[in-house]
């Protein structure tokens, strides 16, 4: 696929900042947004002289940082060709990159994972009941595209004490909340449509929906929350609008009830509720988007998981939407899988039935370790911003300076792993950002802090560093 040379102006962002010359910071960059996955395998760059016109730039810096990359593995020349991005892996000479097995040392803090461990015993005692009940599905295929009846009664269940009435036939059971968006993306956009995203957003969303070859129409969520007037007017003009109004990955921030009752975009819309469940402060669940939507409006689709309220370890998601549009989904799905596990589904149906996904327990931990982070931040990172997240697992860091794809590249040598902000964002946005998870037991947060902080220090002294950036979730 051709990058445009201001489409590659955008996701370098500030790529000037930093020490060393322009043609190392920009080989630095470029090489950043091949290891991050922003810069795609295969993707053709522009030409030398493109990229110098719409940089401001001269020709040689370009093409002495292509150089470095064609020496380095990241990029392929040939002759009269454009060149294309690949992987050092096989590259006959060059430094290699440091792949996922090599992140950081095995003690690494890894901050870049957003996801809660296994509440163990409950966890245990669901899957011993849902053996009990496996033997009635064993006559069966076992092949079930819209999931077991067991869990689509429980998660229609889930919805009706959340006040949104719901019947089975509304669910369609999904691997997890990533693959219900992927599925829908599929079933709903057609190449070149435009989504209405929030910026920032989850990551992988963006994935898949540009997957899907939609274009993504970002309309920011800033500290103050979400601008009606600016949703409504992007909603106008695209296909599908894709929502995280409860406690948003990455800011941790709820939209108000009256907010969700005057957004009413004009074009279908997907709820993301993964993190639903994680009210911290002993605050209420929000109002489900779905209940404020009148009437004439186009479907709101709903997506949930268990993913962060139990554990991602079962893959198990949801789609609530109208029955004609889950017989698209499941007609789409074979091409990718055909089905989600049983036993793992009958799990999940006892879990969901018990109420076991807002444990106050665990909510109150989730909250001890989001104020443990805060107080780590203002002791070893002052000059980093970190608004209290309601709810969900992360807190939105603002540093005064754009570097965090840099500091990413460096953390693993102080032995630390973070998700730099232009992972949640399209166009090399939110470089003064990271996403930091309070999933992590306390003192690995206030350890994870700690050496962040001393990467921050490497970078100013005019550090680098290699690293692939972990993958997020
Ligand atoms: C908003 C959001 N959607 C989807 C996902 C993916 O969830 P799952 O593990 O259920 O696929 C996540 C995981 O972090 C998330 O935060």
């Amino acid at each position: 696929m051709k990058t445009s040379s201001y489409a590659m102006a955008r996701m370098l962002g500030t790529w000037q900042d930093g020490a060393g010359p322009a043609h190392q910071r920009l080989s630095d960059r470029l090489r950043l947004l091949v290891l991050d996955g922003r810069l795609s395998l295969g993707a053709v760059l522009p030409s030398e002289r493109d990229l110098a016109t719409a940089l401001r730039i001269s020709r040689t810096t370009v093409g002495a940082a292509y150089r470095t990359l064609v020496e380095d593995g990241y990029l392929a020349t040939r002759a009269r060709t454009r060149a294309t991005v690949r992987l050092p892996d096989d590259a006959p000479s060059g430094r290699r990159a440091a792949g996922p097995e090599a992140p950081a040392g095995p003690a690494a803090v890894d901050l870049s994972i957003a996801a809660p461990p296994a509440p163990v015993e409950i966890l245990h005692a669901a899957f011993a009941t849902a053996l009990e009940q496996l033997p009635r599905h064993l006559e069966r295929h076992g092949y079930d595209r819209y999931g077991t009846a067991e869990l689509r009664e429980a998660v229609a269940a889930w919805y009706e004490r959340r006040g949104l009435p719901t019947s089975p036939d509304r669910i369609l059971i999904t691997n997890g909340a990533q693959h219900a968006v992927a599925l829908l993306a599929r079933a709903l956009l057609s190449p070149r449509d435009r989504v209405l995203i929030e910026h920032p957003t989850y990551p992988h969303a963006i994935k898949a929906f540009t997957e899907a070859r939609a274009r993504l129409l970002p309309v920011s969520v800033v500290p103050s929350g979400w601008d009606v007037a600016q949703f409504r007017a992007a909603g106008r003009t695209a296909q599908l609008a894709y929502l995280i109004p409860d406690f948003h990955n990455p800011t941790g921030m709820c939209m108000p009830t009256e907010v969700r009752g005057r957004l009413g975009l004009s074009c279908p819309t997907v709820i993301d509720e993964t993190l639903t469940d994680l009210a911290l402060d002993g605050g209420p669940s929000p109002v489900p988007y779905a209940t404020l939507t009148p009437a004439p409006l186009p479907t709101v689709i709903s997506v949930g998981s268990v993913s962060k309220s139990i554990w991602g370890g079962l893959r198990i998601g949801w789609i609530r939407a109208v029955p004609s549009l889950l017989r698209r989904v499941e007609q789409i799905r074979p091409a990718t899988d055909l089905g989600t596990p049983v036993v793992e589904q009958l799990a999940t149906a006892v879990l969901l039935s018990a109420g076991q996904t807002r444990r106050p327990g665990a909510l109150a931990r989730l909250a001890t370790q989001r104020d443990v982070l805060r107080q780590a931040l203002a002791e070893h990172l002052p000059e980093v911003h970190a608004p209290r997240a309601a709810g969900g697992v992360t807190l939105w860091a603002t540093f005064p300076e754009p570097l965090t794809s840099r500091l990413a590249a460096v953390a693993p040598d102080h032995g630390v792993v973070i998700a730099a902000g232009p992972r949640f964002g399209i166009g090399g946005a939110f470089e003064r950002n990271i996403r930091l998870p309070f999933t992590l037991p306390a003192d690995q947060l206030s350890e994870g802090v700690r050496r962040l902080a001393q990467a921050v220090r490497a970078l100013n002294q005019g550090g680098t560093g290699t690293h692939t950036p972990a993958p997020v979730a």
